[in-house]
């Protein structure tokens, strides 16, 4: 096993554990509610995004591993919810996630949007009161604009307008840079928060999950086209039916894989100034260009 996966599989139960922790037991009330939020974030999911607030933290040098893990499963909680959504009928109409029913298709839809604009509440709860003050107060701020009508949400609303549509590169860049980057590079800026990482390391962070965001996103399509639904745990093969514009739809699959690349080198440029506490970020660039789910 190569070192990433080593310092993967040694934070995941940290991670699982306190998710498991943050959220409300499935017998408090509403059950149904809580339930439906629990199977949406328990028991799936790579955690990509705490490991990046985990791993842009310890590149600056480390910090308080409970305002670490309190900001991971805030990061963590935003994304399960903006899955549930993603999946919803009126969006991309998704019947697997995770490796199970969607959250609409085993809950309903009502309890699905209610599940996604619970968990995103609770994520900013998690935020505000698991960082010392000064500290919260910036990640909410970063968290919440990533989040939002210029973040992910805004991500979303260009990739349905852009469904059926031969879109220009630029156009394909900032769809991924919005719906998928956004959060990703708020994971890695909120990691250097907790840190207390200075300005200039923040930046640089910033310019590392800009990239990386980007690179996942194009490698997410491929999957789509190239893996199945077993493989992925949710429903392969819908971005060509829904007429999605991606890369891969523009480009080709070759060119697409040779953008992710490109993308991959510029995120560990951005880390050039950081000492060898960023390794787990340089490889964490290489293992999502070759990611097989
Ligand atoms: C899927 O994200 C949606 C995208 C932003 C491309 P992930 O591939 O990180 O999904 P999980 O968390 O592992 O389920
Ligand atoms: C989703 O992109 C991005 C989000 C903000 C959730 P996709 O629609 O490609 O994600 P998957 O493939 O359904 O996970
Ligand atoms: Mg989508
Ligand atoms: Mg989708
Ligand atoms: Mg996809």
């Amino acid at each position: 096993m190569n070192r990433l996966h080593k310092y993967i599989d040694d934070k995941l139960p940290g991670i699982n554990a306190a998710l498991e922790k943050a959220l409300p037991k499935a017998d408090m009330k509403p059950e149904v509610l809580h339930e439906a939020m629990r199977a949406s974030v328990i028991g799936g999911g790579k955690r990509l995004r705490p490991l990046l607030v985990i791993m842009s933290s310890r590149a600056c040098g480390g910090g308080d591993e409970s305002e670490e893990l309190a900001a991971g499963c805030a990061l963590e909680m935003i994304h399960s919810y903006s899955l549930i959504h993603d999946d919803l009928p009126c969006m991309d109409n998704a019947d697997m996630r995770r490796g199970k029913l969607s959250c609409h298709k085993a809950y309903g839809e009502a309890m699905a949007v209610l599940a996604g604009d619970a968990l995103l509440t609770m994520a900013f709860e998690v935020l505000a009161s698991g960082l010392a003050p000064e500290k919260a107060a910036r990640a909410c701020a970063i968290l919440a604009k990533a989040s939002g009508s210029v973040g992910m949400v805004g991500g979303q609303v260009l990739d349905l307008e852009g469904e059926g549509k031969k879109l220009e590169l630029d156009q394909i860049e900032a769809i991924d840079k919005w719906k998928t980057g956004a959060l990703i590079t708020a994971a890695c800026k909120i990691g250097g928060i907790v840190a207390g990482a200075k300005l200039e390391d923040i930046d640089a962070l910033s310019k590392y999950g800009r990239a990386l965001g980007v690179m996942f996103q194009i490698t997410d399509d491929l999957l789509d086209i190239e893996s199945t639904s077993e493989v992925l745990g949710k429903t392969a093969g819908q971005d060509a039916k829904q007429g999605k514009a991606t890369y891969p739809a523009i480009l080709g699959i070759e060119e697409a894989r040779e953008l992710a690349k490109d993308k991959s080198i510029e995120a560990k440029e951005a880390l050039k100034g950081f000492s060898k506490d960023a390794l787990m970020l340089r490889l964490l660039s290489d293992y999502v260009l070759e990611r097989k789910k």
